[in-house]
């Protein structure tokens, strides 16, 4: 299987490269965030525990995110492979992650690190609420957002560094030059 982490901070492409990574490499998009965001639509105990913190820009608590995400993975275990987009985002959520894959004998092939700068996070997030009708895309609540990412998930830098699976992708191009250099690496790794 192929395990992609794609990380960043918010507003980084996260979400709009994985449909480009999973139409080309058919993995299952894992997104903590859009699967909080269909629990909140459809009104459910989780969704309605889970907007007071999304709405205030902080992290949901990790025993909700792992409940709503190891239902998915056990479901899918005849996919290619997974990419987890704004997971994991603390030590906790990392270490787990990595218990998970390995009793699945799955591990994570690479993480790619998605770098642009905190002016076109920014600049990005509120070009998107324009349309996104996401509560938490006001600037008040992406500036904690961001230092939110900056003190909890951030570190895990670090903690795939240390793995050598940090792959950083200059992520200030157009979508495609970005995913370009995705693929680069992706192939890179399959040997292609
Ligand atoms: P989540 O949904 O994960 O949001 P996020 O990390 O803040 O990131 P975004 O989804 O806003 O951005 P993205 O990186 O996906 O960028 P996108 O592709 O959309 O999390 C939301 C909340 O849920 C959290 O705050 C937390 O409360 C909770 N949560 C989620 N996961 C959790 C977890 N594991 N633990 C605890 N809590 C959790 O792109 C942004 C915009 O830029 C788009 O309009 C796009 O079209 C545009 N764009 C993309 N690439 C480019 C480019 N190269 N050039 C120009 N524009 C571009
Ligand atoms: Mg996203």
């Amino acid at each position: 299987m192929l395990n992609v982490i794609i990380f960043g901070a918010p507003g980084t492409g996260k979400g709009t490269q994985s449909q480009n990574i999973i139409e080309k490499y058919q993995l299952v998009h894992l997104s903590t965030g859009d699967i909080l965001r269909e629990e909140i639509k459809n009104g459910s105990p989780v969704g309605l525990a889970a907007k007071k913190y999304i709405d205030d820009g902080l992290l949901v608590p990790d025993s909700v995110i792992f409940d709503l995400l190891f239902d998915r993975t056990s479901k899918n275990t005849n996919s290619k492979g997974f990419i987890f987009d704004g997971f994991p985002r603390n030590n906790v959520q990392a270490e787990i992650l990595d218990e998970k894959l390995a009793e699945m004998q799955t591990p994570i092939s690479l993480v790619l690190y998605l770098d642009v700068t905190e002016e076109e996070l920014f600049k990005r997030i509120l070009l998107r609420a324009q349309i996104s009708g996401r509560a938490d895309d006001t600037a008040e609540v992406i500036k904690k957002r961001i230092e939110v990412y900056t003190q909890q998930t951030q570190p895990l830098l670090d903690y795939y560094r240390q793995q050598g699976k940090l792959i950083p992708i200059a992520g200030m191009g157009t979508i495609e030059e970005v995913f370009a250099l995705i693929e680069k690496e992706i192939d890179g790794y399959l040997g292609k």
